[in-house]
């Protein structure tokens, strides 16, 4: 096999892989990856699951979020933190935090893999941050499993798995102090928007639904996991922050110890009832739903049902505020991006559960598509609350039934907008 040989250009050291690499720039970090382009027959093709170790370009706008709410939590808590990234690829989420967060003590840097070990490894060096960054290569689960004790314990873990974060929760939770922040990925996205409904009942504990605003229910079902291992574990969750991007979604939540805490997780579960003939939604809090409607309210049609999953809020206003003003010190490549997902994530931190979809319903009646603004207002001028949401551009989150909102598109249709 071919073998390259980097140096960079700070580094008197030589680092020899037996695939081709590249150095890239992200944030204030430099770091030695696969060189993706090599690695694809096509541009179809995933490049970063081809590539030896795991580097996606694609996810910086997730590590700058993750960076920005890294920041704010620290100085929420005013403590110096430790953090672990357990599945940390080629290291740049975890180099990034150790350069880009204040208040970072400790960053423990974690890959099953040799070459991502091997390559984290040269990272750390290149970005001359040995005395912050530690690297592993363990299995995460075992990693985790030997920080369990108290005083041992991580402020935050950043869990960014392929695919699903479930296998990782128990330990990850244990492994976090008391008011630690949690960090989940979940890209197992056709489980949890119910292409494969059986693979999403068997690891998250949910049934998903494929509706239009299976995101949102993605996010829910993976909240309500965690809060359901949480309690487990006499802990209780707050979610602080999440976002649907791409082909991910991501919860930040803070753990607290306590019966009571957890208690009061399991009163945020319940299920959302849906019909898919006439549109019609409802949250149901409980997590017993012995018994609920077979048919439809509005229609009659059969009742489908998701859950148990998360019913309590998505993020907190305060927080966002918080990335927010942290986002004007920062000049990140995507920050106009992240500003109008924080903007819009604030905006619907009370919104009512399960939003419409304005192209859909307009479907169903045959009419065409209204700016979404002109919606919102005519919402708003009919006593409803109605809110954008960052999930869907074509999104309105509105505590109107969906026959209310039926009866006003098609009021629009009449009128003429
Ligand atoms: C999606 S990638 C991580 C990407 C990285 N967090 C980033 O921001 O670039 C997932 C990583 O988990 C690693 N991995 C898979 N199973 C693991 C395990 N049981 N323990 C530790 N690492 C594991 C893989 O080698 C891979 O590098
Ligand atoms: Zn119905």
């Amino acid at each position: 096999m071919q073998e390259f040989w980097v140096k960079s250009e700070n580094m008197k050291e030589e680092i020899e892989m037996d695939f081709p690499t590249e150095i890239i720039r992200e944030g204030k970090v430099k770091v030695l990856v696969p060189k993706l382009k090599a690695f694809v027959k096509s541009p179809s093709e995933y490049a970063p699951s081809k590539a030896p170790v795991f580097y996606n370009p694609i996810m910086e706008l997730n590590r700058d979020i993750a960076v920005l709410a890294l920041q704010v939590y620290q100085s929420i808590v005013d403590r110096e933190l430790s953090v672990c990234e357990p599945l940390a690829g080629c290291g740049i989420r975890g180099i990034r935090f150790a350069m880009e967060v204040g208040g970072v003590k400790e960053v423990v840097i974690n890959d099953i893999s040799a070459a991502a070990f091997q390559l984290a490894s040269y990272n750390v060096r290149m970005n001359e941050l040995t005395e912050r960054a530690i690297v592993r290569n363990e299995d995460a689960n075992f990693l985790l499993g030997s920080y369990g004790a108290p005083r041992k314990r991580f402020d935050t873990i950043d869990m960014d798995p392929f695919g699903s974060p479930v296998p990782y929760l128990d330990s990850a939770i244990r492994a976090l102090r008391n008011g630690g922040l949690l960090i989940l990925t979940a890209t197992d996205m056709a489980p949890l928007c119910g292409v494969h409904p059986k693979a999403c009942i068997r690891k998250y504990g949910g049934k998903p639904l494929r509706t239009e605003y299976c995101h949102e229910l993605a996010v829910r079902l993976l909240a309500g996991s965690l809060a359901t291992t949480a309690a487990k574990h006499d802990m209780g969750i707050k979610i602080i922050f999440s976002h649907s991007t791409d082909h991910y979604v991501r919860i930040y939540a803070v753990a607290k110890y306590g019966a009571r805490e957890a208690d009061e997780n399991v009163e945020n579960l319940g299920y959302v009832l849906h019909c898919f003939k006439c549109l019609h939604r409802e949250p149901v809090k409980g997590l017993f739903l012995v018994e609920h409607p077979e048919k439809c309210g509005e229609c009659g049609s059969k009742i489908n049902v998701a859950g148990p999953l998360w019913l309590g809020k998505l993020s907190d206003g305060q927080f966002c505020e918080l990335m927010r003003k942290e986002l004007k010190q920062r000049a990140f490549a995507q920050s106009k991006k992240i500003g109008k997902i924080l903007t819009l994530i604030e905006n619907e931190v009370e919104a009512p559960v399960a939003y419409y979809v304005v192209d859909k319903l307009c479907g169903t009646l045959d009419v065409p598509v209204p700016p979404i603004k002109k919606i919102i207002e005519a919402l708003e001028e009919a006593g409803f609350r109605a809110f954008l949401t960052h999930f869907n551009s074509k999104g309105i989150r509105s505590n109107a039934s969906a026959s209310d909102m039926k009866k006003l598109l098609l009021e629009f249709s009449e009128a003429g907008w």
